[in-house]
């Protein structure tokens, strides 16, 4: 949620930082703005997107030294004076921040009983003035007392007039990375934004301070003692961040499509087909210690969460090991209580979001043995974690979560079938699932072909205000990640529901202007979840169901929408891709830009 950039070294600053805005873009796209360091600090910033930001800068904004921002609002609303960057009184100081201040109420007053006028509704300008009215001589030292008065989550940039060779960025909850370049450093709150220019990073820790020269940087704490916080090599493909700049199709679009060849990433060197079963080096736990996990528990926000559900199943049906997920958005308040014999399962595509670290780092504090399934290499979750599961599901930018949560599905599988076969998972059931989890990236192509009908089908829901997902055991996670994805770019009302639990109350909504989508694998369930379709059509709701090619659906009317089969208990990964390809072709027949969802961003990294 929002996108820090910096810039010191040869080059004008200012096209750097906006083609660096650009790649952020999935980070909040309210406004955008920079401050370039020339002979004063020179600051550009406008409510809208990044390319309204490029419109409105004039011809030369001269300066070899400058931050940037593109902003998803929490304190106050989207506009020009709120957009960042902010300064000081004088217009000495720039400050961009990502967070949010606890105590900006209590600091607002007291700047303005002390004759500061402010500009804004933000929490952010009040690290501006306090930093301008710092008498300490280094910028260092003005941004650490600045910062012992602050109180919050922060990762910031700060620039001033009299130090025009230098940035200086703090992170305290909000992710910061160095890039290092020849004679010149960026710095980023992605690695989106640096890849194109470097591909050696130093990863700051909370409580760390840097300060950039085009010579180098150099790492501190807030008592200003020096940290030995290293660059190194990530091993990323900068050509797979390429699209953000230049695609011509939305994000998800193309996202979605990656999933054949990301599911073949996140499975290649792991499985085991002689002996069926799965090698998770990354967890760093050996058999004894598999076998020595009684119970799992997963935790992850949003789509995330949904897919730890689905993983959940898994692991209970392969592993027969109590498992569970739970948003780490709650469990983090609850003052949960951490049992030594679980196995706490992480799950995150940033490896940023903030409730989910939180709840890491709970865990951790109680004893509690974590670890994490995460995309981005590096992360602050992968870092926090004892031991992990890289997704490899490669950039995922668009704000609507598409290859990250198959590609979960596919660690968890590899789990729970590493976890199972350490206890009685058989041979033949192990070889079983192996060959099935090797059929998805075939099978998952073929149900994306699918995607004309779909479209069709995506037409007459869009019509519908409001409409139920519903799905049983495998099916349930599976609905509650279709309503999810419908929700958040279409804007029309999905709720997911369990099946059998329609007739405890909702099914006093049902009528012929609420649509069901039904998930309805041929599994053990199947008979039973078509009874609870008939409870629908009776009362005049229209149905889509999303099933197996030789499921008989009887007398009932509905658009059926059959995926490949597979080993049941792989189901759900299948089940999910026509739901994805119903909501994003939903959103563009109501006119929707899918890449950029109302209220939306992508990476929560503020409570
Ligand atoms: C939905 C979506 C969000 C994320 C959630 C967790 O499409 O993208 O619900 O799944 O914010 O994000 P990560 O996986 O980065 O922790």
């Amino acid at each position: 949620m929002c996108g820090i950039v910096g810039y010191v070294g040869g080059q004008q600053a200012a096209p750097l930082l906006t083609e660096g805005l650009a790649r952020l873009e999935h980070r909040g796209y309210d406004s955008a703005g920079v401050a370039v360091v020339g002979s004063k600090v020179r600051v550009v910033k406008r409510a809208g997107r990044v390319n309204d930001l490029v419109e409105a800068m004039p011809q030369r904004i001269a300066g070899r030294t400058g931050i940037g921002h593109t902003r998803w609002a929490t304190h106050g609303p989207a506009s020009d004076v709120n957009a960042h960057p902010h300064t000081d009184t004088a217009g000495t100081v720039a400050v961009v921040h990502n967070g949010i201040l606890d105590n900006a109420a209590t600091l607002r007053r007291r700047l303005e009983d002390a004759g500061v006028e402010l500009a804004s509704d933000t929490d952010t300008e009040v690290i501006a003035h306090l930093v301008g009215r710092s008498g300490a001589e280094t910028l260092e030292g003005k941004v650490v007392e600045a910062l012992a008065a602050i109180e919050g989550t922060y990762g910031l940039a700060v620039v001033h007039a009299d130090f025009p060779d230098r940035v200086v960025v703090a992170r305290n909850g909000s992710p910061l990375l160095v890039g290092v370049g020849e004679k010149e450093m960026f710095v980023a709150s992605d690695l989106a934004a640096l890849v194109r220019h470097t591909t050696t990073v130093a990863h700051l820790d909370d409580g760390e301070l840097a300060t950039i020269t085009a010579s180098g940087f150099t790492t501190f704490r807030a008592d200003l003692t020096r940290t030995e916080t290293a660059a190194h090599e990530v091993d990323v493909d900068p050509s797979a961040y390429e699209h953000g700049a230049t695609g011509a199709e939305p994000r998800m679009y193309t996202e979605m499509l990656e999933q054949p060849a990301s599911v073949e990433r996140t499975l290649r060197g792991r499985l085991d087909e002689r002996f069926g079963t799965a090698h998770l080096g990354g967890l760093g736990m050996d058999a004894r210690e598999l076998r020595a996990v009684q119970r799992v528990k997963i935790l992850g926000c949003g789509s995330a969460y949904y897919a730890g559900q689905m993983g959940a199943q898994l692991i209970e049906e392969l592993a027969r090991v109590p498992a569970d997920a739970e948003a780490a958005s709650e469990f983090r308040y609850r003052d949960a209580v951490i049992d030594p014999d679980t196995l706490y399962v992480a799950v995150s595509q940033s490896g940023e979001t903030v409730d989910t670290l939180l709840a890491v780092e709970e865990i951790r504090r109680k004893g509690g043995r974590v670890v994490g399934l995460v995309n981005v290499v590096g992360s602050a979750i992968a870092r926090a974690c004892d031991g992990g599961i890289y997704l490899h599901a490669g950039p995922e930018t668009a704000v609507a979560s598409t290859k990250a949560v198959t590609t979960m599905f596919v660690g968890f599988a590899l789990l729970a079938l590493q976890l199972g076969r350490v206890r009685d998972l058989s041979v033949a059931d192990g070889k079983r699932l192996v060959a099935g989890l090797l059929r998805l990236p075939a099978q998952i192509e073929e149900t994306l072909a699918g995607e004309e009908r779909l479209a069709g089908i995506a037409k007459t829901l869009a019509q519908a205000e409001s409409m139920f997902f519903v799905g049983r055991v495998r099916g349930y996670p599976v609905a509650r990640e279709g309503a999810q994805k419908l929700k958040e770019i279409s804007y029309r009302h999905a709720e997911a529901y369990q099946m059998s639990e329609l007739k405890h109350g909702p099914l006093a909504l049902i009528s012929p202007a609420v649509p069901t989508v039904a998930v309805v694998p041929d599994d053990e369930l199947a008979d039973r979840n078509i009874g609870a379709l008939h409870e629908i059509a009776a009362r005049g709701g229209p149905l889509v169901v999303v099933t197996h090619d030789g499921v008989d659906l009887g007398e009932l009317t509905a658009e059926r929408i059959d995926v490949p089969r597979n080993e049941k208990e792989l189901d759900p990964l299948l089940l999910t891709i026509p739901l994805q390809l119903v909501a994003y072709h939903a959103a563009l027949t109501l006119g929707h830009d899918v890449d950029r969802p109302r209220n939306l961003a992508k990476s929560v990294t503020v409570e």
